[in-house]
């Protein structure tokens, strides 16, 4: 299993390149079942999670192709992925891949809409808290299917085809919002989803999908309006910046003091987590080409945070918030209010040397003078790479166990850091 191995002390200076969104690449691709033709999408991050969906959308008949680098192209381009759905052979997802990824859960909404019926195995509980389906199953049942509970699979059937309906989430949900919108865009009739999530990347996928020829209308608001039409087309669509990776790395340059550009991201993606490093004494500047990060001597102030669904500050970059206000002077207040059980980071950075407290869903951190290198792991992408921050910034060696957390969701972690000046590489075995 890899490892990476940090010693921390170095600032970053330099430009790290964004990716295209995780977030955003795993509900397109997913789209694609929606159409019996091609649908070409760019700027695609080379990540495991990526690689995953490829495999598991291949199950139902999906052919995958990537196109290859073309002459002069940079190596940190995203790559291009040609995703024809032509002939779906399984309408089955089984638990042992279900199981691996939870968003292979929302091929429910385009199976179901296309073909009829859908039999995909209940995802189950993760490391994260217990994310149940229920949201996505009630928006399917609003537009017409039959579910039932078999054996660990939810069946859903619309022998007729789906018809549009009134969907109002009690929640707001990223995930019950694309299975809604992805169903009604083939539905027969109009459907209103109210109390909609806003997340960038639920507009990446309308916008897509209207490309394809769907009509839908307000993603990006809480209220959308879909008018379902009868058969959609293959498109080309560029993936959009990953906000979290944004997040990420201004949170690294933040900790470790420097300045560096981050290259191919809009700071409107994340305008929540910029407030705060602002407030917590961290140069932002949008630019052309991104947005540039620098700290330089001054120190680290603290903060009082609570994760919100967008445009509040994100859930994903509270992890990582944590890590950089261990270096804080003073006392900083974390709340996470999506996930109930997102805190694994904590007693990780507490092997560095970090003084956190937990209190239900409320994280106290007392800011220290420094951080100490150790061997630390973590169950989850986002604990992973807050570690890895942590890291940058501690004193002596750092070894990240259980590195395949971070390939799910950070292209080229260790190239990007390093070329900015971290001394940080990859163990293999
Ligand atoms: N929820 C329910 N019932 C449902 C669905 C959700 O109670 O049927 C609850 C969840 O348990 C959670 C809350 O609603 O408490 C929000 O869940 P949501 O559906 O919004 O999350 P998700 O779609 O499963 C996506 C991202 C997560 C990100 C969340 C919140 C993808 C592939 N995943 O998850 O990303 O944390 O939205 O923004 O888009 C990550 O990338 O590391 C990651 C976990």
């Amino acid at each position: 299993m890899d490892r990476i191995r940090i010693v921390g002390g170095q600032r970053l200076n330099g430009t790290i390149p964004i990716s295209g969104a995780k977030n955003a690449t795993l509900p397109l691709m997913i789209a694609s079942l929606l159409t019996a033709d091609t649908l070409v999408l760019e700027n695609v991050p080379r990540l495991a999670d990526v690689r995953l969906l490829q495999h598991i959308l291949g199950n139902h008949g999906v052919d995958v192709m990537i196109a290859g680098k073309r002459p002069g192209e940079p190596d940190n381009a995203g790559q291009t992925l040609h995703i024809s759905a032509k002939n779906i052979v399984d309408t089955t997802a089984p638990y042992d891949l279900v199981s691996r990824m939870r968003a292979s859960f929302w091929v429910i909404a385009p199976l179901v809409a296309r073909m009829g019926e859908a039999r995909v195995s209940m995802p189950g509980g993760c490391a994260i808290g217990t994310r149940p389906v229920d949201l996505l199953i009630m928006a399917l049942e609003q537009l017409g299917a039959e579910i039932e509970i078999d054996g660990g699979y939810v069946v859903a059937r619309a022998r007729k085809g789906l018809r549009g309906g009134a969907i109002k989430f009690p929640k707001v949900t990223v995930s019950g919002t694309h299975v809604a919108v992805m169903a009604a865009a083939l539905a027969n009739g109009t459907t209103v989803i109210d109390n909609a999530a806003c997340e960038p990347e639920i507009g990446d996928v309308a916008d897509c999908l209207n490309k394809m020829g769907a009509r839908i209308s307000g993603a990006g608001t809480p209220r959308i309006v879909i008018e379902g039409v009868a058969k959609l087309n293959g498109a080309r669509h560029a993936v959009l910046p990953d906000r979290i990776e944004t997040g990420t790395y201004a949170m690294a340059v933040a900790m470790t003091g420097g300045d560096v550009l981050l290259q191919n991201t809009r700071p409107e993606l994340l305008q929540a987590g910029l407030d705060v490093l602002v407030e917590a004494g961290v140069g932002i500047t949008p630019t052309n080409e991104g947005i540039r990060v620098s700290r330089n001597g001054s120190a680290l102030r603290p903060v009082a945070v609570t994760t919100q669904p967008f445009p509040g500050f994100p859930t994903d970059l509270q992890a990582q918030l944590m890590a950089l206000m261990t270096r804080a002077r003073g006392t900083s207040h974390i709340t996470e209010t999506i996930f109930e059980n997102r805190f694994m980071h904590v007693q990780e950075l507490a092997r560095l040397g970090a003084r956190i407290h937990l209190d239900g869903e409320r994280a106290t951190i007392e800011g220290v003078e420094k951080l100490k290198g150790a061997p630390v792991m973590a169950t989850d992408l986002r604990a992973s790479v807050s570690l890895v921050i942590a890291a940058l910034a501690a004193e002596g060696e750092t070894m990240v166990n259980r590195v395949y957390h971070l390939d799910r969701g950070f292209e080229r972690l260790e190239a990007k850091l390093g070329a900015c000046g971290a001394v940080i590489e990859r163990i293999s075995g």
